[in-house]
């Protein structure tokens, strides 16, 4: 039987407003940002007991995040990554920044290389094997955050990560069952079984390749993974199995994560932080956000997941994902109107013919002006600083390849990117020439890892994987806690639906939470399809109330959270 530590009954309880986690004890951590504790929010207990470890070790946010980014990529293998990609929000001291270690085409895609002969995108192509995979960009993200702002040094943020694949952990059961869901599509054509299929409840997994390799990474930073031994044991990789990959070693050495403006506003006398593109979860959650207080007459009386309320959500979902399809991209490669996008005008234009109580025909919702499997985790430390950190393999298990000798799984991102216009990818959405596939660019992401501030100190840091399902993930959480004033545990609890323009009027219900007969019939009379869709969105999120962090593990998973014992992280 694990020992109940203080921390872990603190997380366990849950607490909303009325209970928040006050330390009085502890004092305060240094600085006008400062917070009573410091709080971690991930998808699994080793990773959020290694990064709460870094904190009380005198680590910041930053590198607690970097120590629980390495942890997952070992403990949670189906979506945790060093073979994928991310994004990264922060507020240090205030100020915010985003940085963005999303993989890239490898340089020799061409906008047609999932087409067959007759013009159709090949099945399975863009999602298993080593065709699937775009350069990965977590070892170069996580260190470029760890060098900009760590105090910790890097082989101390990367070692518990290396323990843990070297000595082993005891895979849950949710994991083991994800695992031979995943197999089922990938196993087939990939090496997935010969590196996972130990795994076994009850009996310590192992990972020595992997252990391997990130000594090499702890060792050497960046050039442990894409230069040596490593980039070559990933090229190598490419060319076994029936569909040959495309990453070479100038790829890996080519690789650079970017810092870019956050994408900044204001919402409900909080300031908002969030994900600019090549990321369309920011645009969106703002837009939603926009719409919605554009929009308040509609919402008033009508109560939280109501059919009106549903109706209204899927009403605002569907202009969000029909600018999403068209204007979106990687600004490095196109012009992605952000400001016309986020300007008051324009989302008043566009909330003001949403109906009321029957859908708006989908064919008329034209642009005014895109696997529901990734990981995120937010962090505090007790100086106020916040990480809110997406990263991503996209489906389970990414393209099911694992590098032969490095022990890692390698991400299938190029799904990400419009394979053809018009046909729509593993989330269902579609996307245009604004996301074709060229050499280097970034694939269009969903992924919204945002952080809201007072004053410039974080009153809430979350996060959450899902696809395109992410934006109105994060949207739905926003606005229980904040808008309906729900504890963070109710806010995360409560049930959530989605719509995505596409497929039409089509309302997508979480297995968590079945549609009730009532609630069901009311939709469908208006004219929606309900669809049970196979998949749950895990929130990640920490709430700071007067000044003390609050975590609320989700129960759709096996996410976990952890408290400081005190004012510790600065
Ligand atoms: N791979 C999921 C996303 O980036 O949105």
């Amino acid at each position: 039987m694990p020992q109940i530590s203080r921390r872990q009954t603190l997380w366990g309880l849950g607490l909303g407003t009325a209970g928040a986690l006050i330390l009085p004890e502890a004092g305060h951590g240094k600085g006008r940002y400062a917070l009573r504790a410091g709080a971690v929010a991930t998808a699994d207990e080793p990773s959020a007991e290694i990064g709460v470890q870094i904190l009380e070790a005198g680590g910041n946010a930053v590198d607690a995040a970097v120590a629980i980014g390495f942890a997952l990529a070992v403990s949670y293998p189906e979506a945790g990554n060093i073979g994928g990609g991310g994004f990264m929000t922060l507020v240090m001291k205030g100020k915010p920044y985003f940085l963005d270690y999303r993989e890239t085409a490898p340089a020799k895609s061409t906008a047609d290389m999932y087409l067959n002969a007759q013009g159709d995108v090949r099945a399975g192509s863009t999602v298993i094997g080593n065709l699937a995979a775009g350069t990965p960009g977590t070892v170069a993200g996580l260190f470029a955050a760890h060098r900009r702002f760590g105090k910790l040094s890097w082989a101390r943020v990367v070692t518990p990560a290396i323990r843990l694949a070297r000595d082993g952990f005891t895979p849950p059961a949710q994991m083991i069952k994800i695992y031979r869901e995943a197999y089922g599509e990938l196993g087939r054509d990939t090496n997935l079984g010969n590196y996972f299929g130990a795994m076994a409840e009850g009996k310590t997994f192992t990972q020595p390749e992997l252990a391997k390799t990130l000594e090499a990474i702890a060792r050497r930073g960046p050039a442990g993974f894409y230069q040596g031994q490593v980039a070559r044991q990933l090229v190598a990789q490419m060319s076994r199995g029936s569909e040959k990959g495309l990453i070479s070693l100038f790829d890996l050495e080519r690789y650079r994560p970017v810092w870019r403006p956050a994408l900044t506003s204001s919402w409900q006398g909080y300031g908002v932080v969030s994900a600019p593109p090549p990321s369309s979860g920011g645009i969106a959650l703002l837009q939603l956000l926009g719409m919605k207080e554009a929009r308040a007459d509609l919402f008033k009386g009508v109560s939280h997941n109501s059919a009106d309320y549903i109706h209204l959500l899927a009403e605002l979902e569907k202009r969000v994902f029909a600018d999403r399809a068209v204007y979106l991209g990687d600004p490095d490669f196109v012009e992605v109107p952000v400001a016309r996008l986020l300007a008051a005008d324009y989302i008043k234009a566009r909330a003001k013919d949403v109906q009321a109580e029957f859908p708006s025909p989908t064919a008329q919702i034209q642009p005014g002006l895109e696997k529901p499997q990734t990981t995120h985790f937010s962090v505090v430390d007790s100086d106020g600083n916040a990480v809110s950190n997406t990263y991503t393999l996209n489906g389970w298990y990414g393209s099911g390849v694992v590098v032969e000798g490095a022990g890692f799984l390698l991400n299938n991102e190029m799904d990400d990117f419009s394979a053809k216009p018009g046909v729509a990818n593993q989330y269902g959405v579609v996307g245009g020439d604004a996301n074709a596939i060229q050499p280097f660019k970034r694939p269009l992401s969903s992924m919204t890892p945002t952080i809201l501030t007072q004053n410039g100190v974080p009153a809430m840091v979350l996060g959450s994987p899902g696809g395109s399902r992410i934006i109105t993930t994060v949207f739905q959480v926003l606005l229980n806690a904040l808008d309906y004033k729900m504890s963070l545990k109710m806010a995360v609890d409560a049930p959530r639906y989605h719509h995505q323009l596409l497929p039409e009027n089509t309302i997508f219900t979480e297995p968590y939470a079945p549609a009730s007969d009532d609630l069901r019939r009311e939709l469908e009379r208006r004219g929606y399809s309900i669809e049970a869709q196979n998949y749950n969105g895990e929130i990640a999120a920490i709430q700071v109330l007067d000044g003390a962090p609050i975590v609320a593990p989700d129960p759709r998973a096996r996410g976990a959270g952890r408290v400081t014992q005190g004012a510790f992280g600065h």
